[in-house]
């Protein structure tokens, strides 16, 4: 029998809402998919077809350059400039997804056994990326009375001996709450105090649908007294997963800064995982960007009214308040929960995700993905409510 490691040793068992759904398609029953998250799938604008034949150099010709070719990493300076503080492109790192660069920041900070403070709820993937690098994902609470902002004296209680880093997913994923300026400068402070890195995993900032005050939107290029990752990519920038091309801005103390960025291209020279045509193609690609979101801006925002608009005013759920993000949160009633409320809207035809994915900790949430189509949306509401709030008697 051969042997395995320990941090593969993943649960296989399909959940019985996966198990439902799995069936559901079995027997050809369609599916308001509430739980879709492929903007490429949802009618969103995408680049025009023969971007890829115009590339401004061969392809395939290969240039081996750990951080990615210069004018990809300048094209994402520029982008993250856009965002208030002036970025180098000597900081900039290109990666082939923001999962691979968490991947490099846990092998850069951690050992195995060492721990990553992660906000709950959260983004699960996470604890996956964590634990295949041996690092123990600790949560720390976003308490929902806080409309599931950040609460720097949790990230302290949560810190122990081992931990490295801190993550901040701004706005949260799904909750989508961003972090205030108040709110980084006292985490940042935390970080240097304890010698820790932030990682900010920035990659929803662009899909904020207010103009709130005072909300972060990089913290690349800003003046932080601690080791400050700032993470993002194509896959949300511009709708594009499948391009698989990230980037990850290394900012704070400069002494602290240049030792990561000397290991992280001991790192990246590892893999040299970007592709040419992606790079090549990469000012282009953001040259696209912003017409890709004034079009999700207008989805995400357009099904969310739905959503509000479809709720009865004496019903027992809530919308959750949030300023921006790809989902929307409802809070259910504790009875019958989320897993029997989610395979009750099955049932229906609809489908959506259980808080528990997320971590709430606490209390019995849903999260809807806002980017289907307003007809697919708009389909979904009738059944939403009606198992929502059942008639009484
Ligand atoms: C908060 C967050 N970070 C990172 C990612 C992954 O991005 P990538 O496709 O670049 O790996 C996702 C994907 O849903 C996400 O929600």
């Amino acid at each position: 029998m051969s042997r395995f490691s320990l941090r593969t040793a993943f649960a296989r068992t399909p959940n019985p809402l996966s198990q439902a759904v799995a069936e559901r398609h079995a027997r050809g029953l369609s599916v308001l998919d509430l739980a879709e998250t492929n903007p490429t799938r949802v009618g969103l604008p995408l680049p025009d077809a023969d971007l890829l034949a115009r590339l401004p150099a061969s392809p395939f010709l290969y240039t081996p350059e750990p951080f990615g070719l210069a004018p990809a990493r300048a094209a994402v300076a520029s982008h993250l400039s856009q965002r208030g503080s002036p970025v180098d492109a000597a900081h900039v790192v290109l990666g082939a997804s923001t999962s691979e660069a968490y991947g490099w920041l846990l092998k850069l900070l951690c050992d195995p056994g060492d721990s990553l403070l992660v906000p709950a709820p959260g983004y699960p993937l996470v604890d996956v990326l964590a634990r295949l690098e041996g690092v123990h994902a600790r949560p720390y609470r976003l308490p929902a009375v806080h409309g599931f902002g950040l609460d720097v004296e949790q990230v302290e209680a949560a810190l122990d001996a081992r931990t490295r880093a801190v993550l901040v997913v701004n706005p949260g994923n799904p909750t989508g709450h961003f972090l205030h300026e108040g709110e980084l400068v006292a985490l940042a402070d935390v970080c240097a105090r304890h010698g820790l890195a932030l990682i900010c995993d920035e990659v929803f900032c662009d899909a904020g649908w207010d103009t709130e005050a005072g909300r972060v939107t990089s913290v690349a290029g800003r003046a932080l007294p601690c080791l400050t990752f700032a993470l993002s990519g194509l896959s949300k920038v511009a709708g594009l997963p499948g391009l698989k091309l990230a980037w990850l801005h290394v900012g704070g103390p400069a002494h602290a800064r240049d030792e990561a960025l000397a290991r992280l291209e001991d790192v990246a020279d590892a893999a040299l995982s970007v592709a040419t045509p992606v790079q090549l193609a990469l000012p282009a690609l953001l040259a696209h960007a912003p017409r890709f979101q004034e079009a999700l801006l207008a989805r995400v925002k357009g099904n969310r009214e739905r959503l509000v608009q479809a709720r009865p005013a004496d019903a027992a759920w809530d919308v959750v308040p949030a300023h921006g993000g790809w989902s929307a949160v409802l809070r259910i009633p504790r009875v019958p929960g989320e897993e029997a409320t989610c395979l009750r809207l099955l049932d229906e035809g609809v489908r959506v995700q259980p808080g528990y994915f997320h971590d709430f900790g606490g209390g019995a949430y849903l999260v809807l993905s806002l980017l289907p189509t307003p007809e697919v949306f708009t389909a979904a509401l009738g059944p939403l409510a009606r198992v929502l709030s059942p008639p009484a008697g």
